[in-house]
């Protein structure tokens, strides 16, 4: 194999300092080995073979799950103290390079599944080749290795080229809405395990990343706005908070990742401003491995703090404001990489009709609405909602902000109803989700 190391240098990471290890091919492809740690001459090294993916890694495409794969096993390697991320260039699209790649995904939005897409198109559905992968690790003295990954493939491909292969070590991700098809078919017909990680009927127990899809149901985004979800968490008798605001926590650990998982599902995640004033949420996704959304915060006048977590720069945000706001604040925070999108007002508050039609307008398919009350309220009020999750612990807790406010309904018969009920048991807690019934579903069209 006509493989040589080219030149090595420290390269220092958020996740630690790697040395950094360049190997050539002949006119061909460059491998970069991450290393960290004493490797050579080791057994059961802990490995991670990354296919680059530029769409993914460096750009944050929501359409794979390439980039939270990488940060996730650097991390791994990083917790772990030692191992290598061997980094494949020549592996994009899974070996038929960025511009196929691109074009299978225009046949990929056309109806067909990343397998099809390929067919169609004339390409391999995986041309990759592992035989310079081994070769680089034999270069670097490794004796066996653990393998970071969820396709057998792989394994199979490294073992053929003398790579001795001791454990497979999941590389799982909590699935976006976006990416969701992508990994089923990867599980399916590459024969990937378990991309998505865990299933819901989880037990509580620790795992590493939760598949909150299904929670979601069927996500059809409108032309107007994106699809809604209301998602709350509220103690039995029905507050989500104490009187005095206190909100932390409600329910156990459990759903709280379910709630992180959620946010890596969905595009953005919005909040009111007074949610922001009173708990400082960061709304991120940490719990699980995943891509946090764009942070979107209802505040009429800019009454966020300087200081606000959600203004910190570890996520996108987006605040939407009315004229009422003072139009220099506007300018200091767009300066701050804040996008501050002005809406008209509607019955004294920002409208929402209006932004979450801006939402829709950039992109913006999917929406989990996470508080407080008053702006779950307005939703409900608007018919803007089309999912709501209900998370509900059992704790009792008497007076203190209620889940829902004034909604104007004085019969049961015209309350809001709600259809396809699912139930999940979490911890301690119970999580329900319905789809919220349109007028034909409540048989007011006939
Ligand atoms: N348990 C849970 O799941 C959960 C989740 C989140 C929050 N909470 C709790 O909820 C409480 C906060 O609830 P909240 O009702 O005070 O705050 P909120 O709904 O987070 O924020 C309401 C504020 O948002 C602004 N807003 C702008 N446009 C709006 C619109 N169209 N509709 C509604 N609001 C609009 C208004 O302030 P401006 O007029 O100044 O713009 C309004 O006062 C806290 O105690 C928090 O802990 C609980």
């Amino acid at each position: 194999m006509t493989l040589s190391e080219a030149v090595r240098v420290p390269l220092p990471t958020p996740d630690g300092t790697f040395e950094i290890r360049a190997f050539e091919r002949a006119g061909g492809h460059v491998y970069v080995a991450m290393v960290l740690g004493d490797i050579e001459g080791m057994d059961d090294v802990l490995v991670r073979l990354h296919s680059e993916c530029l769409t993914g890694d460096a750009l944050g495409s929501l359409r794979c799950d390439c980039g939270v794969q990488l940060r996730q096993a650097l991390r791994t390697i990083a917790a772990h103290g030692s191992g290598v991320l061997l980094y494949a260039t020549g592996h994009e699209g899974r070996g038929i390079g960025l511009v196929n790649k691109l074009r299978a995904y225009v046949a990929q939005d056309a109806g067909h599944d990343t397998v099809d897409a390929n067919l169609r198109l004339g390409l391999p559905i995986d041309s990759r080749d592992y035989g310079e992968a081994a070769a680089v690790l034999s270069e670097l003295g490794i004796r066996s290795i653990r393998l970071l990954t969820n396709n057998p493939g792989k394994a199979d491909g490294l073992r053929q080229a003398g790579t001795a292969i001791n454990a497979i070590v999941p590389l799982v991700t909590a699935p976006h809405h976006r990416n969701i098809g992508y990994l089923t078919t990867k599980a399916h017909r590459l024969d990937h395990i378990r991309p998505n990680g865990a299933a819901l009927a989880f037990d509580g127990e620790a795992k590493p990343a939760v598949d909150a899809t299904t929670l979601l149901g069927e996500v059809r985004p409108r032309n107007d706005r994106p699809f809604v979800v209301v998602k709350l968490a509220q103690t039995v008798d029905g507050r989500i908070a104490t009187s005095n605001g206190d909100s932390k926590w409600i329910t156990g650990l459990p759903e709280r990742r379910l709630t992180h998982a959620l946010r890596a599902a969905c595009d953005a995640v919005m909040v009111g401003i007074g949610t922001v004033i009173c708990d400082d949420p960061r709304l991120t996704v940490r719990h699980v491995p995943g891509a946090s959304p764009n942070r979107v915060i209802l505040d009429c006048s800019l009454r966020v703090p300087s200081s606000a977590k959600v203004l910190q720069p570890e996520a996108a945000t987006t605040l939407m404001t009315t004229e009422r706001s003072d139009p220099g604040r506007r300018d200091d925070l767009r300066r701050r990489g804040i996008k501050v999108e002005v809406v008209p007002e509607l019955d004294g508050h920002l409208s929402l009709p209006v932004a979450m039609a801006r939402l829709r307008a950039s992109g913006t398919e999917t929406l989990l609405i996470e508080g407080g009350s008053r702006t779950i309220t307005s939703v409900l009020a608007s018919g803007l909602a089309d999912r709501l999750i209900v998370s509900i612990a059992p704790t009792v807790i008497g007076a203190g902000t209620e889940a829902v406010d004034q909604l104007g309904i004085s019969r049961v018969s015209d309350g809001i109803h709600l259809v396809n009920r699912a139930i999940l048991p979490l911890g301690d807690d119970v999580v329900l989700a319905w789809d919220v019934a349109s007028d034909r579903d409540h048989g007011v069209i006939s």
